[in-house]
C-alpha cells in the first residue's frame, strides 16, 4: 500500500526495545544483579538491543547466548507443530552471529556462546554451571519442548526479582495452545514456591513476568 507508512520490522523493533529498556531500568532501579540469558538468538537482533538497553541503564549483565545455530529442530510431537515453522527456519552461524555482534557494537568480551541444540546443552548443564545468577531470561525459541529445556535449565537457577520474557507467548494454532506458554504453565501452573506475576507485554506475542518468591508474603 502506497501510503502506508507501517513499517514492521522496525514497528517490532521497537516493541521489543521498549521492553528491554524498561525491563533493564526496573532491574537496575530495584538493585536485581545478574546475567541477561537468551535462548534463540537468530539475527542477534535482540540480543544487540539487550545489550544496548543493559548498558544505558548501567546495568552490567554478562550477556549469554543458546542458540544451535542451526536453525530450528524438528519438531518433536503435536505440541511443536506450527504452520509457520520447520526444521532449520531461523539458522544463523555462530561466525555470523559475532559478526552480527561487532557490527551492532556488542563487544566479544562482553557475551558468551553457548552453540547446540539444548538436548545437548541445557539438558546437560548442572545447577552449578555458569550462568548461575541470572536477572533476565529471554525466551524466544519458539516451540514447547525447546521451551521446556529452557525452564528445566532455569529452574534452580530462580530468584525473587528476575523477569523471564516469552517472546512467542501468544503462538498459537487452531489446535494448539502457545507452545511457550503451555511449557509456562506446566513449570509454574501450581508451584508451591514461585509465581509469575505479569510484567510488561511487547508486541502482538510476547509477554513478560517478574518472579515472585510466594514464600515471602508468609
Ligand atoms: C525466533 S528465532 C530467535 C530470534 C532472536 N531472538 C531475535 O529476534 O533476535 C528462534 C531461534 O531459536 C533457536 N532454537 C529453537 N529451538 C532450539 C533448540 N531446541 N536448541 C537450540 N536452539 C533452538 C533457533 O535456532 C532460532 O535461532
Amino acid at each position: 500500500m502506497a501510503n502506508d507508512i507501517f513499517d514492521v520490522q522496525v514497528q517490532e523493533r521497537a516493541w521489543k526495545q521498549q521492553f528491554f529498556y524498561n525491563a533493564f531500568r526496573a532491574l537496575w532501579y530495584n538493585r536485581i544483579d545478574g546475567d541477561y540469558a537468551e535462548f534463540g538468538c537468530w539475527s542477534g537482533s535482540s540480543f544487540w538491543l539487550a545489550h544496548l538497553e543493559s548498558r544505558k541503564h548501567g546495568h552490567p549483565a554478562r550477556l549469554w547466548a543458546f542458540d544451535s545455530f542451526q536453525g530450528l529442530p524438528a519438531a518433536e510431537g503435536v505440541k511443536d507443530e506450527h504452520p509457520n515453522w520447520a526444521k532449520g527456519d531461523m539458522s544463523m552461524s555462530v561466525d555470523e552471529f559475532h559478526q552480527a555482534c561487532a557490527r551492532d557494537g556488542v563487544p566479544r568480551s562482553a557475551y558468551e556462546v553457548v552453540p547446540g541444540f539444548y538436548h545437548d546443552t541445557l539438558d546437560r548443564m548442572a545447577p552449578t554451571d555458569r550462568p548461575v545468577n541470572i536477572a533476565l531470561a529471554f525466551i524466544d525459541c519458539d516451540m514447547y519442548s525447546s521451551t521446556r529445556s529452557v525452564l528445566a535449565f532455569l529452574m534452580p537457577r530462580l530468584k525473587h526479582g528476575m523477569i523471564i520474557a516469552f517472546d512467542d507467548y501468544f503462538c498459537w494454532t487452531p489446535t494448539q495452545p502457545s507452545g511457550e506458554r503451555r511449557a509456562m504453565v506446566e513449570f509454574f501452573g501450581d508451584h508451591p514456591k514461585w509465581n509469575l506475576l505479569p510484567f510488561m507485554n511487547f508486541g502482538w506475542h510476547g509477554q513478560s513476568f517478574v518472579v515472585e518468591d510466594k514464600t515471602l508474603f508468609a
